[in-house]
């Protein structure tokens, strides 16, 4: 059912350093940092030839990272996101094995303006998964 991995989202303190550290030591292509309010966060994004990187930091008051980057305070690895090919048909197919989808099961609009929904971390051996509809 899963295809590609669309992109690792990590979780970091301080964006700047973040994409320096990708960008200089690294090497990798970075972006500039595009904020994106709907989603609480500003992503720098690191192109690899295979998948991305997005490197995430709160934005607002509200941010869905504000958690985890307090108990993470260096930053850490905050979810992974494979691509499907039709998003309601994987959340039905979950659901009817027990699997939790967060929220109320809607797809949402994503960071690149495609569907999306998010998995339970406890049904997924504790990482919190993305799915996208490619
Ligand atoms: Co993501």
């Amino acid at each position: 059912m899963i295809g590609r991995l669309n992109h690792v989202a990590i979780a970091v303190p301080d964006l700047d350093r973040a994409a320096a550290l990708y960008r200089d030591l690294l090497g990798a292509k970075v972006s500039a940092p595009v904020p994106e309010p709907r989603h609480g966060v500003t992503v720098v994004f690191v192109e690899l030839p295979n998948t991305k990187i997005e490197l995430l930091h709160p934005l607002g008051d509200d941010s869905p990272i504000a958690g985890f980057l307090a108990k993470n305070a260096a930053g850490g690895i905050h979810h992974v996101c494979y691509e499907v090919p039709d998003i309601r048909a994987a959340r039905d197919r979950l659901r009817a094995q027990g699997a939790r989808v967060l929220g109320d099961g809607e797809p949402k609009i994503g960071a690149h303006g495609k569907p999306v929904l998010f998995l339970h971390p406890k049904d997924f051996l504790g990482t919190l998964i993305e799915l996208e509809q490619a």
